[in-house]
């Protein structure tokens, strides 16, 4: 997540830490800025308002670049550093980076044992990976590389690089390399409700859950499962509180173009889009506009209709389909 959509789901809550967008480490030791540019939150402690530490990610196959801006990031203030063997876009991997390391063992064992070391002890150093490349065959073996190097926990999105973001996530497999490692396993993949949450932790058997997508399109799933576990109170967000916080969303996009900001709009509408038939109903309504007055026109529509709508019916706004 960017620093924005960081700030927004860590004010709704139930989040313990979040991951900055990863920072391309290729040769070179980057100036301050660079990591600021990455995590504003630097300025504040390394958290965000709501007060959630933000790891910085590093991708990247150099352990000894890797190593230097580690201990960049970390003496500047990242509360922890993670290190990205999951990503599986083409020119990531072309520069050696990110799953196509999941094909060498030795290396993603090399650049994490020295970013370990580079980094103070008291700042965590953790990895994430997917299950593979191609296969799933040396998904055992990565997880000891990365746990024999010291790093302090290991998030699993349960797919190959092959297997994209194509349904299902293989959670069998997070149970498998759980119990080949001593280190805390982070289950990630597919959990886009408290029902997925629920079968990921007796499938994978670890409530530590990574959400990526599942959060952008339901900010109060993390307080939606802990609710689920009895860990505390939590009305649902109802449809005006998606609005608001898509209009704080708006609020702060202020310096992009007109068609910058509403291509973000919608692609944040199209996640809330997803489970809730009124947010589907405002994409629908605001779609085809490119510039601002028309776009928050219809908002603002959508918004009075949904009230009235709220008023007229049930004294809800959320239907019984949304409900159920
Ligand atoms: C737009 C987007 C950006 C992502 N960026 C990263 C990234 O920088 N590092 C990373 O390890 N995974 C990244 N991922 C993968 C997610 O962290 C996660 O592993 C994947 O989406 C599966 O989890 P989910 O089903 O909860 O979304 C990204 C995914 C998406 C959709």
């Amino acid at each position: 997540m960017d620093f924005h959509l960081r700030e927004l789901v860590t004010s709704v809550g139930g989040i313990n830490h979040c991951v900055t967008e990863f920072v391309r480490v290729n040769q070179q030791l980057y100036p301050a800025k660079v990591f600021h540019r990455y995590c504003p939150e630097l300025a504040n402690q390394g958290k965000t308002l709501a007060g959630t530490p933000v790891h910085v990610q590093l991708l990247g196959s150099d352990p000894v670049c890797m190593a230097e801006n580690a201990a960049k990031a970390a003496s500047l203030g990242a509360p922890a550093i993670d290190l990205n063997f999951g990503c599986p876009a083409k020119t990531v991997n072309k520069s050696q980076g990110g799953a196509v390391l999941l094909q060498y063992p030795e290396v993603l064992h090399q650049v994490a044992t020295a970013v370990r070391k580079a980094v103070p002890a008291h700042v965590p150093v953790s990895a994430k990976m997917r299950l593979g490349f191609k296969d799933k065959s040396l998904a055992l073996d990565n997880a000891q590389a990365l746990e024999s190097a010291g790093i302090q926990w290991l998030t699993v999105h349960a797919r190959t690089k092959t297997e994209g973001y194509k349904p299902p996530a293989h959670w069998e497999w997070i149970e498998k390399i759980r119990a080949s490692v001593q280190i805390p396993v982070l289950a990630n993949g597919e959990i886009w409700t408290t029902d997925n949450a629920i079968r990921c932790e007796a499938v994978a058997g670890t409530n530590l859950l990574m959400i990526g997508r599942g959060l952008v399109a339901t900010p109060d799933l993390a307080l939606r499962i802990r609710r689920q576990y009895g860990q505390l109170e939590h009305t649902d967000f109802q449809f005006r509180d998606y609005m608001i916080l898509f209009k704080r969303l708006a609020e702060r996009l202020d310096y992009l173009t007109d068609k910058q900001l509403t291509d973000r709009l919608k692609q944040w509408l199209h996640y809330f889009a997803m489970h809730s038939p009124e947010m589907a109903e405002v994409f629908r309504s605001v779609r085809t506009f490119r510039e601002r007055p028309a776009f928050f026109t219809a908002l603002d529509n959508a918004l009075t209709a949904a009230d009235q709508g709220a008023t007229d019916q049930t004294g809800s706004i959320v239907s019984d389909h949304h409900r159920s």
